[in-house]
């Protein structure tokens, strides 16, 4: 069983990008197991000086559920043209820890409208040592909408994207994990 970590980047309870993530849960393939992560609203603002012996609580957990994924989803919002602030903090507490180095992520997106998010969140985690997987990130338009998780599952365009999009992650997951016993 391959295990796939989700996160909205939005605290909103309507957010499209959590729409998306349950949505995930929904359409996934056989073999692949995904898990929400719902603690970023429970993370404190990052700051080094928490981050010694003892770290806080939510942080430890967001770091252990990061260790268990072979593969993480991250469904943003754009605020002002940058990464959604709580989103950032959750990245700045994985910087330093040796949990996500290496981790293939796929970038999936609620809005056509957001052009800087993405690529910021890219140049991101490309320098935490992180993996973008091009062919696992994509823009699922829900904006606006009001679409549960269950219709998105139900729309056969919507749930064949995202299903190819768990498919690219995890075939991206398991060659990475085929050349590291190389
Ligand atoms: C204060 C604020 C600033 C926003 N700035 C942008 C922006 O710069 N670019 C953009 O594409 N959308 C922007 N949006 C729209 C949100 O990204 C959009 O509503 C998105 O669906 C929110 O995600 P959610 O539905 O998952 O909560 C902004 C929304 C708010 C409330």
């Amino acid at each position: 069983m391959m295990r796939i970590l989700a996160i909205s980047g939005s605290l909103r309870a309507a957010s499209a990008n959590s729409r998306l993530v349950e949505a995930l849960g929904l359409v996934a393939p056989p073999g692949v197991e995904v898990a929400i992560y719902a603690g970023l609203g429970d993370l404190p603002h990052f700051n080094p000086d928490l981050d010694g012996d003892a770290p806080p609580a939510a942080v430890l957990e967001l770091r252990r559920q990061i260790g268990l994924c072979d593969g993480l989803v991250i469904c943003s919002p754009e605020y002002a043209y940058g990464v959604a602030g709580t989103m950032k903090n959750a990245l700045d507490w994985l910087v330093a820890s040796l949990e996500f180095a290496g981790t293939p992520v796929a970038l999936i997106n609620a809005s056509p409208f957001s052009e800087f998010a993405q690529p910021q969140m890219r140049e991101t985690l490309t320098v935490m040592s992180g993996e973008v997987v091009d062919a696992a990130s994509l823009t699922i338009p829900l904006q606006g909408g009001k679409m549960t998780a269950a219709e998105v599952a139900a729309d056969p365009e919507m749930s064949a994207r995202l299903r190819a999009a768990l498919e690219a992650l995890v075939d991206h997951a398991r060659k990475a994990l085929t050349s590291s016993r190389v």
